[in-house]
């Protein structure tokens, strides 16, 4: 990766980002989002203000980027929204939310997304802890020359997702009465939705979710020696699983639906995280 992206991007960032480390950056996928007004905004930057990063293109992405206060004075990173490769996005701008969330002295990141349920029993509506990936492209943001400032060579990819952020997880909707499973998240290029036979080899492979985010900045920010944790948001059933065509209109009507669900469960979520700091 071109280190140079990254280091004009976390120059363009106002000061106050680098007053205080922030404890826990969380990335907004689609139907995601934090209740109004729940947490103090210290200040918010657009990603178009942002130099590789670049304004979002897919409905339902605000494309800001969010510093917060929680009651107790921990700072939180809230990416609103992400670039993804389909969009044509170089990887720099596809896995810039982990890269300056790290650089900004964060430990921690949590990526949220809408997928297809493959596996049986899963329906629109249900939300689904990440614990673990399979990368079927070959394509990888860490491809190219070697640079330790992104973690080393081959970086070890056996527990990406970080087992007691997943148990916090569990405990946040044990709290909030809502009910959670866990999954294995194929990563899908996009921009087209998959075939039925795609994602009956996918379903056959071990995958229960599919989706076209999430995997690039999951392993990137992993690489970098930073906790992660993923949760889905089953926004409707992969291709062929049920006899509906799937419409980009539906995904996000879903996710609106649900979005007060969600949104209580990242505030329980953060409320537990920056309380065990
Ligand atoms: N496939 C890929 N990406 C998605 C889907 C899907 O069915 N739903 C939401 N994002």
């Amino acid at each position: 990766m071109n280190d140079l992206l990254f280091q004009e991007a976390l120059q363009a960032l106002p000061p106050v980002f680098r007053e205080k480390h922030p404890v826990l950056a969380v990335q907004l996928g689609s139907g995601w989002q934090l209740p109004e007004g729940a947490l103090k905004t210290v200040c918010e930057v657009s990603y178009a203000d942002i130099p590789n990063l670049g304004g979002a293109t897919v409905v339902s992405h605000a494309g800001t980027l969010r510093l917060c206060e929680t009651a107790s004075g921990a700072r939180l990173l809230c990416w609103c929204g992400r670039r993804h490769w389909y969009e044509g996005c170089e990887w720099e701008t596809v896995v810039m939310p982990a890269v300056l969330s790290h650089r900004l002295g964060c430990g921690t990141l949590l990526v949220t997304n809408a997928a297809g349920g493959i596996r049986p029993g899963l329906k629109p509506g249900d939300i689904v802890i990440l614990k673990d990936h399979i990368r079927l492209s070959p394509l990888s943001p860490l491809r190219g020359p070697h640079n330790p400032a992104f973690g080393p060579r081959f970086p070890d990819q056996s527990a990406v997702y970080t087992p007691a952020l997943r148990t916090l997880l569990h405990e946040a909707a044990r709290c909030q009465g809502l009910e959670l499973t866990e999954g294995v998240y194929v990563l899908s290029s996009g921009p087209t939705y998959e075939t039925p036979a795609e994602i009956r080899a996918y379903g056959i492979l071990g995958a229960d979710l599919v989706g076209m985010s999430t995997v690039p900045e999951a392993m990137v920010a992993s690489a970098l020696g930073m906790q992660v944790a993923g949760v889905s948001f089953v926004s409707n059933l992969a291709a062929g699983i049920s006899a509906e065509a799937l419409d980009g209109n539906d995904v996000v009507d879903c996710a609106r639906a649900h979005s007060g669900r969600l949104g209580r469960l990242l505030l329980d979520f953060i409320d537990r995280f920056t309380a065990a700091r």
